[in-house]
């Protein structure tokens, strides 16, 4: 099971944007690879035309998206169309066909006390060295939350440009925290540095 920090492992799987293998897909953006139970489901529909309604947002913050589930190519398609026909929203991202459930696996989306036969909810973001760097695991009945998704995505992006962390609750615009001191010196110009401070290890500055 992939861990944070992991080179996200790769695969070549049939989608719906046709065949993709999972490194060239990436090509040194940030991703998100996420599952979902089945095809012609509810709680799926929502968050996969989630995904779709926020495609711009993701390809603004240079993300490219990709879905999963432990369903054949045909459903996918089918499913895909009429998610089209009764709602106007087209999932503009390739989908993974994972009938054989080898990418589930791979990625410890299949967790068989939750299902034996479906992935549950995951999302893994990947940085542009496909380092994996967030990992969400949701159950069968309960929705992600994309205002969580895109949070985290920017969190971590706006990390990685700042050298910074995120404290609780952190949204873009929102003071960021200062990496504590590792050495005396460093110590001693922290306390003299005028930075919004709690103690030395907790200090916060505007980006
Ligand atoms: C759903 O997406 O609605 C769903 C899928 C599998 C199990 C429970 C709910």
């Amino acid at each position: 099971m992939p861990r944070i920090g992991d080179i996200a492992p790769n695969f070549q799987s049939m989608t719906t944007f046709g065949k993709i293998d999972f490194h060239e897909y990436i090509n040194g953006k940030w991703a998100l690879l996420f599952s979902h139970p089945a095809d012609f489901t509810p709680v799926c529909t929502t968050e996969m035309s989630g995904f779709a309604l926020d495609k711009d947002f993701f390809d603004q913050h240079d993300t490219k998206l990709i879905g999963l589930s432990i369903d054949s190519i045909h459903s996918h398609i089918a499913w895909v169309n009429n998610v089209r026909e009764k709602t106007g929203v087209l999932l503009d991202f390739p989908i993974i066909a994972d009938i054989d459930m080898s990418v589930a696996k791979l990625y410890g989306m299949l967790q068989p006390g939750e299902s034996e036969t479906a992935a549950v909810r995951a999302v893994f973001f990947m940085d542009p060295n496909k380092k994996i760097r967030l990992i969400m695991y949701y159950p069968l009945n309960v929705g992600r939350n994309m205002e969580e998704i895109k949070r985290a995505l920017q969190a971590l992006q706006t990390a990685d440009a700042n050298a910074c962390a995120m404290p609780l609750n952190w949204k873009p615009g929102e003071k960021v925290i200062v990496p504590p001191p590792k050495t005396m010196e460093d110590l001693d110009k922290r306390l003299n540095s005028g930075l919004e401070m709690v103690d030395f290890y907790l200090a916060k500055r505007t980006l």
